[in-house]
């Protein structure tokens, strides 16, 4: 059984989208055949500002991405690299066993948008 938070979620999910401006991308999983998360990142003063997701998965998937872009929203790039697969399951109350795998996207598909916005930052000096 779902805990209330991960219902909560699934049903409203926060910050879902894009941000067509990002300045980092992370993406983690494959569109055509599985599970797939795109997260998005608009950065101020080394900042998370804004956060975007979009996902193909499960509900559990789909909450955990949720309650990730709350996590991260507004925390630095630092703070934000340290979030891990448990900080997201421990913030919605835990998932039932068979579905913590679906919490696993979340925090590598954050890290690669870091890295990415941080790539970017490189290439332009
Ligand atoms: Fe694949 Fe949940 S994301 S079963």
């Amino acid at each position: 059984m779902y805990a209330e938070k991960v219902l909560e979620h699934f049903s409203n999910p926060r910050n879902v989208g894009t941000i067509a401006d990002a300045d980092g991308i992370g993406a983690i999983g494959d569109p055509s055949c599985g599970d797939y998360l795109c997260i998005n990142i608009k950065v101020k003063e080394e900042r998370i500002c804004d956060i975007k997701f979009q996902i193909y998965g499960c509900p559990a998937a789909i909450a955990t991405s949720s309650v990730l872009t709350e996590l991260a929203q507004g925390k630095s790039l630092d703070e934000a690299m340290q979030i891990e697969d448990l900080d997201v399951l421990e913030a919605l109350g835990g998932l039932p066993d068979p579905k913590v795998h679906c919490s696993n996207l979340g925090a590598e598909a954050l890290h690669q948008a870091i890295l990415d916005y941080r790539s970017r930052l490189k290439d332009k000096t």
